[in-house]
């Protein structure tokens, strides 16, 4: 059994950055070993809270939470989703408030101490708005030096985007930090919404976490009501797609992609109808898979394990 990769997560949680944080906690593949908090689904203090709450219902006080940005780069954040993720950003949950306050530090005077730390072992997983990675690379431009991986939850390739017509949330909330860290000198592993809209949590599989005898598990399961009414429309049932769950689970080795290219992403950056779109050059991939010599980015567009079966059956274990 080699040992479990150390993972600093940053999210915005948000009810699937739940899922992915339940799934973190149970996997042996990985140890979670800091949480900073960006502005996205919600505002990066709620995500704070969310977060501490959701820790301390987990018996897991020993893992640091860190606020991180506020605001985006280019602009200031524009209240959340609450539509998608309810007014507290869990669903309308409201868990057993946690007495533990955030770290002293700051999301990115956290990501830099840990990276310090685990040097070369070091996975970051962001899941929400890429801010805090831009500011953290803007702090110190040695960091990819100590980092063995990044895996981020965001863009649209050939999938149509969530916010708008061609931008993935993520990437839209925060287009110059998404472009900072895809320019950077390290290995990423994109995970767009043309891989996280094809698996999806079932009515029957949220029940199980409600039957769990864990307070935390049953709390995600309550947590995910509310999406699942989010998703009704655009599945035709209570269902929900596993964006950041998916996205844990690849960092965490749990699930592989079944193809995964290695191509040059670039950004929108600008504030037209592109804004926030990822534009992947999938150019002369007809004939068979196409990488791109010297990118480092891996791009996943499929994934043929049944995510949804690996992630309920690793959180119930
Ligand atoms: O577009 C989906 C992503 O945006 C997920 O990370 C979700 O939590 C929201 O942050
Ligand atoms: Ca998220």
């Amino acid at each position: 059994m080699t040992a479990p990769v150390p993972v600093y997560l940053d999210c915005d949680p948000g009810v699937d950055d739940t899922v992915a944080i339940a799934y973190l906690l149970a996997s042996p593949a990985v140890e979670l070993v800091g949480v900073g908090t960006v502005s996205g689904n919600t505002s990066a203090a709620q995500a704070a809270r969310n977060t501490l709450d959701l820790l301390a219902l987990a018996g897991r006080d020993d893992i640091p939470v860190a606020l991180g940005a506020h605001d985006h780069l280019d602009h200031p954040f524009s209240g959340g989703a609450p539509h998608v993720h309810g007014d507290n950003g869990v669903g309308g949950i409201v868990l057993p408030r946690s007495d533990r306050e955030v770290d002293e530090r700051t999301a990115v005077e956290l990501l830099l101490d840990l990276s310090r730390t685990y040097a070369g072992r070091l996975h970051i997983l962001a899941i929400g708005p890429l801010t805090n990675i831009a500011h953290a690379l803007e702090a110190d431009p040695s960091l990819p030096d100590r980092i063995a991986e990044v895996t981020v939850m965001g863009g649209a390739a050939l999938s149509p985007g969530n916010i708008t017509p061609v931008a993935e949330a993520n990437i839209y909330n925060d287009p110059q930090a998404a472009a900072a860290l895809l320019d950077a000198d390290w290995d990423v592993t994109l995970v767009p919404l043309d891989v996280t809209l094809e698996h999806t949590l079932s009515e029957e599989q949220r029940q199980q976490f409600l039957a769990d005898d864990r307070p935390f598990v049953v709390a995600v399961g309550q947590i995910l009501d509310h999406y699942f009414d989010f998703y009704l429309p655009s599945y035709g049932a209570r269902t929900c797609a596993l964006h950041d769950p998916l996205a844990a689970a690849i960092a965490a080795g749990g699930v592989s992609p079944s193809r995964a290219l290695q191509v040059p992403v670039v950004v929108d950056v600008s504030q037209g109808p592109g804004r926030g779109q990822t534009i992947a050059d999938l150019r002369g991939q007809r004939t068979g898979p196409r990488h791109h010599e010297g990118v480092r980015t891996r791009l996943v567009l499929d994934v043929d394990d049944d995510a949804a079966a690996h992630l309920v059956a690793t959180i119930l274990a």
